[in-house]
């Protein structure tokens, strides 16, 4: 058997303009808004690191200064945490990302898709296998994070790996939709309408590709909704490569949506121990 290449590089699209949350996305990306006290971008980059990430390849717009600041040390802020005895949040603020760990920022000059968006990492990843993150897919999970879950399928079989889940069956329009036999995808289609979906079982933004994708995003054009999408160019690596479905451990939240955003909020609200006292007895004060 050939050694399987280590799964090490994570590509993080984060260009998207985020037009569900204006005003509040009109000069930060939606991946920066906050669940309690971590924003979107850093839940996705600590799943990252826990499935054995090495190298963070954020696709950004001209916004991207505010995840880059995100990242990187603030001395300023250091200083005054230290000096105000705040260790416990100056050890929560300087230890996100390890110091091996390397970060790449790579330009998305136009908003063309979430394919696009990949393909522009091209250089950054090479060709290796790599993860993508969708950051505004928060997915909680009791035990190991859902990329963890992934990376040890992609270890056991040298596959590609796709996060799913049952979708309702009439939402089919907001997903990569599949049809899999014994975990093994035979056919993948963006956004299918109800009456033309293959299956309700819904793609979410965690997604393990073999590097081939990169020949078939430059031979992919605009699909659903004008734009360059991914699942047009793993519907290509299916005739070439075995691409798996994991059905994840744990729950995710649409934090692309509003209500999905404010569901991933209280849901980690009411799991605060600071917090969930408090939360509980003003949510009741509304159900009476
Ligand atoms: C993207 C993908 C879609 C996937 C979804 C998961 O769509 O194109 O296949 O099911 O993420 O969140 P978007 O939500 O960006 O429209």
């Amino acid at each position: 058997m050939t050694p399987r290449k280590p799964l090490k590089k994570a590509v993080f699209p984060v260009a998207g303009l985020g037009t569900r949350f204006l005003p509040a996305t009109k000069s930060i990306p939606k991946e920066m808004l906050p669940i309690v006290d971590k924003p979107l971008i850093q839940y996705a980059v600590e799943e990252a690191l826990e499935a054995g990430i090495e190298s963070l390849i954020f696709v950004t717009s001209r916004r991207k200064h505010a995840i880059s600041d995100h990242f990187d040390s603030e001395p300023e802020l250091e200083n005054h945490l230290s000096k105000s005895g705040k260790h416990e949040l100056l050890e929560r603020i300087s230890s996100v990302i390890p110091n091996h760990i390397s970060r790449i920022y790579v330009p998305q000059l136009s908003p063309r898709g979430l394919g696009h968006a990949v393909a522009c990492a091209r250089s950054a990843v090479g060709n290796e296998p790599f993860a993508v993150l969708l950051a505004d897919d928060l997915i909680k999970s009791p035990d190991q994070g859902c990329l963890k879950q992934m990376a040890e399928v992609y270890r056991k079989t040298g596959d590609s790996v796709l996060a799913v889940e049952t979708v309702a069956a009439d939402q089919t329009d907001r997903y990569g939709i599949v049809d899999a036999r014994d975990t093994v995808v035979r056919s993948i289609v963006e956004k299918p309408a109800p009456s033309a979906a293959p299956s309700n079982t819904g793609v979410v933004g965690r997604y393990i590709l073999d590097g081939k994708i990169f020949e078939l995003l430059d031979q992919t054009g605009p699909g659903a909704g004008g734009e360059i999408q991914l699942t047009d160019a793993i519907a290509k690596l299916l005739f070439e490569k075995r691409v798996r479905v994991h059905h994840f451990e744990g729950t995710r939240y649409d934090c692309g949506s509003q209500s999905g955003y404010i569901k991933a909020t209280m849901a980690y609200a009411l799991e605060h121990p600071k917090l969930r006292d408090e939360l509980l007895e003003f949510v009741r004060e509304f159900l009476v």
